[in-house]
């Protein structure tokens, strides 16, 4: 096992009926931003308990996150944010709101020239942002328990991400009621961006970390046993506990404990997203199974593992096919051309851009731009 560190500041307020508890969780006699994205708060309820819940606070709202949450569009909360002298954001939303509203904190009170270069360097360095907390109403990112944002530039068809301990929530309330609003489509999303997440910090090479594999493969098999129960029963509160308890855990820097990770598949992703607009979660279910072929030798072992620890499959080809299989059955597509979209001209945009960046991805810093025309032309 490798060595690591492991801090994960957020607390997690979670079940039915806890919005309530913001109420002594937000300060108070401070100027206080909600984050909202376009409306589905106002008409599922969540945000009426926000607001009754905060009745004693000084709050303002800034609303209009977009999926895929601009750059652009934060800049405006920050001139709002600026303006009335707001001491805590609290985002309520899916993962485009928790995302915006870490990026809304970091460059509130960012002090170098150019906000954009928070994103452009990953995060690095940086230190100060004003503090979070979150309502979370679509379970996939596992924004609500880590220090990412993933923000898109309009102008330059751009989507970047930043990492840092400062934008960890402070809280975050995960009430799966919230939830039941969803329309299928989000909650199928939700399911594959989770999954996906366990795969970037499992599916490399075994380093004796058998505590780190099976906390992996108990969320994977979480989501194989409850992704198509709550998707059948879209108001079962116990499915849809469990799918949002393993979408947070998934990407909350547990089981990337002590392993190597290959976050490949999110990187090509974030690019086809940029490009063709594609959900996030969307482009995963095409890439990773390209992924996993292209590498087949080098993660051949914890491929089988995989296959034969989730599916009871015996081989590595038989593991891929069977993720293929599991994606399908929840109505996600594997292909560009369920898009109606060129692989062969994916391939060549998003390697070009890679190749211009120099970028190197994988657990052993050597999938190029190469192996990723390769891979995205393979999944037409
Ligand atoms: O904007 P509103 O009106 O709120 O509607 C949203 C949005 O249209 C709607 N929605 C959210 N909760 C709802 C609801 N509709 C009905 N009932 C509810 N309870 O759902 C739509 C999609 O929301 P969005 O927040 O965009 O989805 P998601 O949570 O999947 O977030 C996707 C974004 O997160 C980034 C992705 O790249 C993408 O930009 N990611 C962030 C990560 C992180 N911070 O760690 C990691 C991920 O890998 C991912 O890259
Ligand atoms: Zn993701």
């Amino acid at each position: 096992m490798d060595n690591f560190t492991f801090k994960n500041p957020t607390e997690i307020v979670f079940g039915r009926g806890m919005i309530k508890e913001i109420r002594s969780r937000v300060p108070v006699n401070v100027p206080v931003m909600i984050v909202c994205g376009g409306g589905s708060i106002k008409r599922n309820g969540v945000y009426a308990q926000v607001k009754k819940a905060l009745k004693k606070h000084r709050v303002i709202e800034f609303w209009g996150i977009e999926p895929n949450p601009l750059y652009e569009t934060c800049l405006k909360a920050v001139e709002l944010v600026k303006k009335n002298k707001v001491k805590f954001l609290l985002a309520v939303g899916g993962g485009s709101v928790l995302d915006a509203a870490k990026m809304i904190a970091a460059t509130a009170v960012y002090k170098g020239k150019d906000p954009w270069d928070i994103l452009r360097t990953n995060g690095a360095g940086l230190k100060d942002a004003l503090p979070l907390g979150t309502v979370l109403t679509l379970p996939a990112t596992g924004s609500e328990s880590n220090g990412n944002s993933v923000i898109s530039r309009k102008a330059t068809q751009e989507k970047l991400f930043f990492g840092a301990a400062c934008v960890f929530p402070v809280f975050s309330v995960l009430d799966p009621v919230t939830t039941f609003s969803l329309p299928k489509k989000q909650v199928r999303n939700g399911i594959v961006d989770a999954f996906a997440h366990v795969m970037e910090q499992y599916m490399t090479y075994p380093v004796s970390a058998p505590l780190q594999d099976r906390f992996a493969e108990g969320i994977l098999q979480t989501l194989v046993e409850v992704g198509p129960r709550t998707l059948r029963n879209m108001k079962d509160y116990d499915s849809r506990a469990s799918f949002m308890w393993s979408a947070t855990l998934a990407l909350n820097n547990l089981i990337s404990c002590g392993v190597p990770q290959d976050w490949t598949t999110h990187m090509i992703g974030h690019e086809v997203t940029a490009f063709y607009g594609l959900d996030h979660a969307e482009t995963l279910a095409i890439i990773m199974p390209g992924v996993w072929m292209n590498q087949l030798e080098r993660k051949q072992a914890k491929l089988r593992q995989y296959g034969e620890r989730i599916f009871g499959v015996k081989t590595a080809k038989a593991a891929i096919a069977r993720t293929e299989k599991f994606f399908n059955s929840i109505s996600m597509p594997t292909r560009f051309k369920d898009y109606d979209i060129d692989a062969a001209e994916v391939a060549k945009r998003v390697s070009a851009r890679f190749a211009e960046r120099g970028s190197k991805f994988g657990e052993h810093n050597d999938i190029t731009p190469r192996h990723i025309a390769d891979i995205l032309a393979s999944r037409k």
